[in-house]
């Protein structure tokens, strides 16, 4: 078996939070959301990996390397543009032959893995498994309607008027027969070959689709609940490590993992938490479910419940909770005159401001 992994596209598609980076790359708990996949994949056994790649490329294949670290052999296959997920298998076919594969969209999260569902494509031999999940967006996603006996009778892509609230998860099983279907579908209204046209054309030929109903699922819609949500649920299965400096008038507490070069000072982190490389933490307290990324400074300030990207810095500005600060974001204190708040927002930016009662 095999494994096709999707971390191609353009950049048009990416929120602001992703401008300068494959979305792949986002961290969620510090590891970027590609690596929990491919991390999924090794542990189902699998170790000949190809990873689709378009205009990010290069920071790609500088993050996952020939994926030795990982316990897998890499390939990468050049799709020239993001004309589709089954467009993706097409350009794979002489990577994949007629051996079945997984599919696996590089910015989805599958909290749990896969190994369940590998084994349990190979136990009854369908010529596609798919994995469906509850959300209240659907629209949002591909969309699959259940018909007698639990069977896929229709799949829509982003439909305006859902059939029901089971979205496509991006992870499918595949046998050889998809080969044929890819071949065979047109370009759909947004210019994409679709993988869930694909799909639709093996369940119109008769061929076996089994769904397979999937809890912890997560993948960037741009809503930040969602995200520190599964940073919330990722960092409790933390393995906690101190691998970074702690002085004497700071204080760890619970699961938390402290990255290489990443000092404590006079703080108290209380975990699950992890503070990464090079991160100083100066005066402050971290509080639970809190991820703060590479080389940033923390400095009198508490924070909770929040994601943290590289090269950020928070002083002394009280507290923060339930927030994603992007990178190389700056968030300090003026006492300049007159009094105000001074911001300088990316686009779709948010900030609330706690007033004084
Ligand atoms: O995430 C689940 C959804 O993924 C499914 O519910 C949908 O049915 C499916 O079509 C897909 O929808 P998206 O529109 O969200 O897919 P997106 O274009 O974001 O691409 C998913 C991943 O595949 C992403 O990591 C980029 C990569 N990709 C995408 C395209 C279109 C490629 O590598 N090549 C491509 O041509």
């Amino acid at each position: 078996m095999k494994a096709l992994v999707l971390a191609g596209g353009s950049g048009t598609r990416l929120r602001p939070i992703t401008h300068t980076s494959a979305k792949q790359l986002v961290p969620v708990a510090n590891k970027p959301v590609l690596f929990y996949g491919l991390e999924a994949i090794a542990a189902a056994g699998i170790t000949n990996v190809g990873i689709i790649v378009g205009e990010t490329a290069a920071e790609i294949e500088t993050a996952v390397g020939d994926g030795s670290e990982l316990g897998i052999e890499v390939t990468y296959i050049r799709q020239e543009a993001p004309l589709g997920l089954a467009h993706a298998v097409l350009v794979a076919r002489d990577f994949l032959g007629d051996e079945p594969f997984v599919m696996y969209l590089g910015d989805n999260l599958i909290i749990g893995g896969i190994s369940g569902l590998v084994e349990e494509f190979r136990r009854s031999g369908p010529d596609a498994l798919i994995l469906l999940t509850k959300v209240s967006n659907p629209s949002a996603f591909g969309v699959a309607e259940l018909g007698p006996g639990g069977r896929v009778v229709r799949l829509v892509e982003k439909p305006r008027q859902p059939p029901s609230d089971l979205a496509l998860v991006g992870v499918y099983l595949f046998g050889p027969a998809v080969h044929e279907a890819v071949r065979a579908i047109k370009p759909s209204a947004r210019g994409e070959l679709e993988i869930t046209e694909a799909i639709q054309w093996l369940v119109d030929g008769g061929y076996e689709v089994a769904p397979h109903l999937v809890e912890g699922y997560w993948k960037d819609t741009g809503r930040l609940d969602d995200m520190l949500e599964t940073n919330r649920h990722l960092l409790e299965s933390l393995e906690p490590a101190v691998r970074g400096v702690v002085d004497e008038s700071s204080t760890v507490v619970g699961r938390v993992v402290i990255e290489e070069g990443a000092s404590l000072v006079r703080s108290t982190v209380r975990g699950p938490a992890i503070i990464g490389r090079d991160t100083r933490i100066v005066d402050s307290y971290v509080g639970p479910f809190t991820s703060i990324y590479h080389s940033c400074a923390i400095e009198d300030t508490e924070i909770e419940y929040s994601i943290v990207l590289e090269r950020a810095t928070i002083r002394g500005i009280g507290r923060i909770e339930d927030s994603l600060i992007g990178r190389d974001v700056e968030v300090v204190p003026s006492a300049a005159r007159p009094r105000a708040h001074r911001l300088m927002l990316g686009d779709h930016s948010r900030v609330s401001v706690a007033t004084t009662p």
